[in-house]
């Protein structure tokens, strides 16, 4: 599919709600790579769109785009670096897809030419974001807790951390979630008590690398850090997804990882989602027709039905269409 040639204004899906209110951000992020976020990205923004909203996919890995693959459309020439170089706006990247209200912008895939974003194009690129003619905005980042990825994560209404099972990725995940709570930290302490959070925080690992670094138990002892950023995390906690699962222990691993970050991190994580291994997924984008197209009705479908539903403001619930 490629709509390179038609005018994209008249083929852009406009917001469905109010059309003042700011777009919805959700940030899908991981600590290790291949665990699942540009499924999860393009799921989630088929699931809203099936729920009757306005979507747009942002595709934001640097090193590896392929969001436009999940979704079965060719890589537009217009992607992101026209926006990073500041020669388009955001909104004029947004490039329709063959689905009713889902929208996309092009990820960055001429890697022969990298490109890097740092902590002021993300800053600019939130109101961009929030501006777009959409209720929701999907924004599938690239692995690991680079700092623009925090800060990125920092500012999303709601934030997603997908996990694979497999020991590799949750050891991962619990560094994302040390790296996220540190650079929150950073932004609301002295400089003085947060080099000695950090250094206190290496020596713990050095001594006794079994046990989790108790953030609450320090944090109760010292002064230099200016709000209460558990009780802020609390109101807007990171979304955990356990994807591929493969069996219930799998599942439950989520359950085990919230209670981990509860103890230690006094992180008030939200397991969100289990979702199943189906080898339907890989098979279905081979076959360039997204797993929740082909099979609409299926318990992963419902996976991510259920996870939508619960996010979505009740009032703003629509019929799936
Ligand atoms: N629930 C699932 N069941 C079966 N296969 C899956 C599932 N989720 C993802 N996959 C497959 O796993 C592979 C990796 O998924 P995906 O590309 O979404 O990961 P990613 O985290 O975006 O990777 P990267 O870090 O490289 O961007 C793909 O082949 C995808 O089709
Ligand atoms: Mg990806």
């Amino acid at each position: 599919m490629d709509f390179e040639n038609d005018n994209l204004e008249t083929l852009v899906p406009r917001k469905s709600g109010d059309s003042s209110s700011p777009a919805k951000v959700w940030v899908v992020a991981s600590g290790k790579g291949g665990v699942g976020k540009t499924f999860v990205s393009s799921s989630l923004g088929i699931t809203l769109s099936k729920l009757g909203h306005s979507v747009v996919v942002v595709d934001l890995d640097l090193s590896g785009a392929n969001i436009h693959t999940t979704l079965g459309v060719n890589p537009s020439h217009m992607n992101i670096r026209h926006f990073f170089e500041g020669v388009k706006t955001l909104q004029e990247i947004v490039i329709p897809t063959q689905f009713a209200n889902l929208s996309y912008v092009q990820g960055f895939w001429d890697s022969w030419t990298p490109i890097d974003f740092n902590s002021v194009q993300i800053a600019n690129l939130i109101p961009e974001m929030k501006s777009l003619r959409a209720d929701y905005v999907i924004v599938d980042l690239g692995a690991g807790a680079l700092e623009p990825h925090l800060d990125l994560f920092k500012s999303a209404d709601e934030k997603f951390l997908v996990t694979s099972p497999e020991p590799t990725s949750i050891e991962k995940t619990y560094r994302f979630i040390e790296a996220y709570v540190c650079h929150s930290l950073k932004q609301n302490a002295t400089p003085d008590a947060y080099g000695q959070m950090i250094s206190t925080l290496r020596s713990h690992r050095q001594r006794t690398l079994a046990k989790p670094f108790s953030f609450r138990s320090y944090l109760k002892e010292q002064e230099g850090f200016q709000y209460d950023f558990f009780e802020t995390m609390s109101s807007n906690p990171v979304r955990l997804i356990v994807n591929s699962a493969r069996s219930q222990t799998n599942m439950d691993l989520g359950h085990s990882i919230k209670s981990v970050c509860n103890k230690y991190y006094d992180l008030g994580l939200d397991y969100v989602a289990g979702i199943e291994f189906d080898n339907a997924v890989w098979q279905s984008v081979k076959g360039r027709e997204h797993v929740l197209v082909a099979q609409p009705f299926t318990a992963l479908a419902g996976q991510f039905l259920a996870t939508c539903k619960q996010l979505i403001d009740p009032e703003e619930l629509r019929a799936v269409v």
